[in-house]
């Protein structure tokens, strides 16, 4: 299983903020956004990664994240010169992902839920074809739309409906078999000159291969596309992480729990952020599984 996290595209909607930094290191509270949609991925098990970025925007990635040893992850990092669709992922990544399946998610996107990780495990361990994740939300429209039958069988697919036939909106995290690169090899770009991940997710509708998994109104999935977005976003990981004392994406917090590193590599790191909340934080985790 290889995992794909795509932070590509210009953020025009979040102009100027994003005219000189990329969109996905903008801060969500106390850490950089991609972190969230890294944590999903490790959660799910995931240790093999792809970071999709332009290249002005793939060195400070580089800088932030560097190889995942330290999280006792493999990071690798290519190209989007163009933002030519979130689709295009699969040709770029082509050689990476090789024989194996896909996890691939979006840098934006930002996943919180109880149960989350072992309901992803389970839908990795039994993919057949590709599975999707809806979240009902108020302005379906705004998103890939997808429709549900009376069995919970998935029926349709359309891309931001005027009008559309479910509060089911797909959100940014999907899971594929090797398919996808074969289909993504045989897409032609939309109207708006683009690769669509939901002609991929269409492809294996037709084909009988897809699965929409509700996430449900107790789950929360967050959308950073917009100030106002972002700032909800912010707010939502504060209030939770100040009410419960966990943090939400913690990357060493992550990595000790799946076994990736050990307690003292976790204080290490920790230690070398230890002026901030955050690397208080990891010192603590570590400090904890150290005693325990
Ligand atoms: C993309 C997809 C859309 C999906 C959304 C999730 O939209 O095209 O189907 O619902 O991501 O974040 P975009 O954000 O590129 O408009």
């Amino acid at each position: 299983m290889k995992g794909i996290v795509l932070a590509g595209g210009s953020g025009t909607r979040l102009h100027p903020v994003t005219s000189a930094v990329s969109k996905q290191l903008l801060p969500v509270y106390d850490k950089p956004m991609i972190y969230y949609p890294l944590s999903v991925l490790m959660l799910a098990g995931v240790r093999d990664i792809l970071i999709i970025s332009t290249p002005s925007d793939l060195p400070n990635f580089w800088r932030l994240l560097g190889s995942g040893d330290q999280y006792g992850i493999r990071l690798s990092y290519a190209e989007q010169p163009s933002p030519n669709g979130l689709a295009e992922a699969f040709l770029i990544g082509q050689e990476f992902i090789g024989g194996d399946d896909v996890a691939f998610v979006l840098g934006d996107n930002i996943f919180h839920g109880q149960g989350f990780s072992a309901r992803m495990r389970q839908e990795l361990k039994e993919l057949d074809g590709c599975v999707l994740f809806g979240y009902p939300v108020q302005d379906p429209g705004r998103y890939g739309v997808g429709e549900l039958d009376e069995l919970g069988q998935l029926v349709s697919i359309e891309e931001k409906p005027s009008e559309p036939r479910s509060n089911l909106a797909i959100t940014g995290l999907y899971f594929y078999d090797n398919q996808v690169v074969e289909i993504a090899r045989g897409l032609t770009p939309s109207a708006r000159g683009e690769l669509e991940i939901t002609d991929v997710n269409l492809a294996y509708l037709r084909s009988g291969r897809a699965k929409l998994v509700n996430l449900g109104r107790g789950f929360a999935w967050l959308d950073t596309g917009t100030h106002e977005s972002l700032l909800e976003a912010g707010q939502f990981v504060q209030v939770l992480e100040h009410r419960t004392g966990v943090c939400i994406a913690c990357l060493e917090e992550i990595a000790l729990g799946m076994g990736y590193i050990s307690a003292d590599e976790c204080m290490a790191l920790g230690r070398k952020l230890s002026n901030s909340h955050y690397g208080d934080y990891v010192v603590a985790v570590a400090r904890a599984a150290l005693a325990s």
